[in-house]
């Protein structure tokens, strides 16, 4: 089958599909988190084009051991992993950043196509590009979304049997209720004879995970402020970055790493006509990221209609990639 309407050889140009949210939903989003009695921004706003590449270089620091446990584990089982998918036409990356985790599925995969899905426009379109110059057999379609949300593919792409990826543990970045919700909608969207392949972040002592979040060179600190930047840059607001600090911890009773950003003092802050008072002390919660068992996320993904088939492990039990069947 072929999903391509260019010549592949020597110009397989991606595809474009553009559905980003209308920015009056990002305001919305803010104003109505803020005004809950534990103030919450959520943590999709993370990654404006700056955020984004904050975030890849969070994935390279010495102390945030998930991406390079993912990729060693990609590595190490490629062969197995494609085995165990099978043969698949369409291949659909929920949240790609900047598609490079795929690049150790492609050449095992060999998909007709490969369907990139993140919220970061510029981001996106940019790796779709370079992905299709060294794949050109390839279709690709980059879809601008926000993947969180029920989504419809490209008309070509409705039929046919999908392979899901959704590395990174970003599903840890869900509620638990919302996870399950998220997954029902993934297993929807792929449908019968399809598969999930998903990188989820295991429960481990909590030292590891404070230094992950808590990173030495402050980059993850800049990426939790940089919220506040696009806030007042995309919002009109009048954040002090300076009068609000990153803070990260395990909270063990919930099983998730929390981040949040501490006002420093009593302060006033404005976004366009709104007035938010903030208490010394006061925080907004940035992000949950919630830590799974091997057994515990199979039980979620059974309770959203998936068959665990196979997981593996990394030798220290720091992360896991599972393979769901539908
Ligand atoms: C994208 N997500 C899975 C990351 C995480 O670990 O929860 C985001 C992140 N936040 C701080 N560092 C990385």
């Amino acid at each position: 089958m072929s999903y391509t309407t260019v010549s592949k050889r020597d110009s397989n140009k991606p595809v474009l599909h553009d559905y980003h949210p209308a920015p009056a939903r990002f305001q919305e989003d803010i104003l109505v988190g803020l005004r809950k009695p534990q103030r919450q921004i959520p943590p999709k706003y993370f990654y404006d084009e700056v955020g984004s590449q904050l975030f890849d270089v969070i994935c390279q620091l010495p102390e945030y051991y998930p991406t390079r446990t993912e990729i060693e584990l990609l590595e190490k089982y490629g062969e197995e992993i494609a085995q165990c998918m099978g043969v698949n036409d369409i291949l659909v990356e929920f949240g790609s950043g900047s598609s490079l985790k795929i690049r150790l599925l492609l050449d095992n995969l060999q998909p007709d196509a490969y369907l990139p899905i993140d919220i970061s426009k510029a981001h996106l379109f940019k790796s779709a590009k370079i992905l299709a110059k060294d794949y050109p057999q390839v279709a690709i379609h980059a879809i601008c979304a926000d993947y969180t949300h029920p989504l419809i593919l490209p008309k070509n792409f409705k039929e046919g049997v999908k392979s899901g990826f959704f590395p990174g543990s970003s599903i840890g970045n869900f509620e638990p209720k919302e996870a399950l919700q998220f997954l029902k909608q993934i297993a929807l969207l792929l449908g019968k004879g399809s598969g999930l392949l998903i990188g989820v972040d295991l429960k481990k002592d909590a030292d590891i995970l404070n230094a992950a979040y808590n990173d030495s060179q402050g980059i993850t600190a800049a990426f939790n402020l940089n919220l506040l930047k696009r806030i007042n840059r995309e919002l009109q607001g009048n954040f002090d970055l300076d009068s609000f600090k990153h803070n990260a911890f395990y909270n063990d009773s919930k099983g998730r790493v929390e981040m949040h950003l501490v006002s420093q003092k009593k302060q006033t802050v404005s976004i366009g006509e709104y007035i938010f008072e903030f208490q010394a002390g006061e925080t907004m919660h940035t992000e949950s990221s919630y830590k799974y068992s091997v057994d515990d996320f199979q039980k979620l993904a059974q309770a959203a209609g998936f068959y665990p088939k196979q997981v593996w492990v990394g030798e220290e039990a720091l992360f896991s990639v599972h393979y769901l069947c539908l």
